[in-house]
């Protein structure tokens, strides 16, 4: 059991911020990801249609033998996580917007958070903002439209950057000190949000606590592959397998990059 892969799914490319985490945290364990660009971008889709993509995505990767799933993407935690759990026997781990370190930090009092439709008018966000109502208050923004051209490769275009700013300006105007990237493909725009924020925003990212998180539940569960030789990686798409090819240059050891059908 222990030497089986490490699932991880997003709508597309944005995982694989968190998916440099994890192999960063945990090189010697095999993993298979799956970029569902066919059907991104979630964001703009029902609950029951986010549930049905992240069971199709959780189907594959169970018959891949998978023996945890990552579901890395907020917009798919944040609505699905809970239907996953019940349905499929295997742990599962998740990533919704990072509001707590945010709000402990926060010396204005404001905070900004930047996620998608779906994840912003989900049950599970409005718990967690409620939760920190009273300590601070949030500026939320959808980031319509982000995720698209993030996906079309586009992250240093100037309809990117004009976005940004348009979005980013209430939360200034209301006087944020951190802005909450709740989306696993922001972490991508970084370098773009460093030239638009003033310097003491902080952008807060928590793919590497959903590494952290990966590893103590592995731990618990005692599912650690005990090998000391890298994992086997496997990337699928089911669209465009240069752009995802774009959005891991940066790692070396990746062999397989494939387009898969699902
Ligand atoms: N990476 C997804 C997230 O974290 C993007 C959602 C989308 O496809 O709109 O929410």
């Amino acid at each position: 059991m222990n030497v089986k892969p490490i699932g991880i799914f997003d709508s597309g490319v944005g995982g694989t911020s968190i998916w440099k985490e994890i192999h960063a945290l945990l090189p010697h364990e095999n993993t298979i990801y799956l970029a569902d660009s066919k059907y991104a971008p979630y964001g703009q889709k029902t609950k029951e249609e986010i549930i049905a993509l992240s069971a199709k995505n959780t189907e594959l990767l169970i018959a891949r033998g998978c023996k945890l799933i990552v579901v890395a993407c907020n917009t798919a935690t944040t609505n699905a996580i809970s239907h996953l759990r019940e349905k499929y026997d295997v742990p599962f781990i998740g990533i919704e917007p990072a509001i707590k370190p945010a709000a402990l930090n926060s010396g204005t009092g404001t905070v900004g958070v930047l996620a998608t439709k779906g994840t912003l008018s989900s049950s599970l966000f409005l718990k967690t903002s409620k939760d920190h109502a009273g300590e601070i208050s949030i500026v939320e923004q959808e980031g319509a439209g982000l995720v698209p051209l993030i996906e079309a490769g586009k992250i240093n275009s100037i309809e990117t950057k004009q976005l940004l700013i348009k979005y980013i300006k209430p939360m200034l105007q209301a006087n944020m000190d951190h802005i909450v990237l709740g989306c696993t493909h922001y972490p991508y725009l970084i370098p773009v949000l460093k030239e638009i924020l003033p310097t003491h925003v902080k952008i807060i990212d928590c793919g590497a606590a959903v590494a952290k998180q990966t590893l103590a539940v592995l731990d618990k569960e005692s599912l650690k592959n005990p090998k000391k030789i890298p994992g086997k990686i496997q990337f699928y798409t089911n669209k465009d397998t240069e752009i995802l090819i774009s959005f891991l240059k940066d790692v070396d050891e990746i062999k397989q990059i494939a387009y898969l059908d699902f």
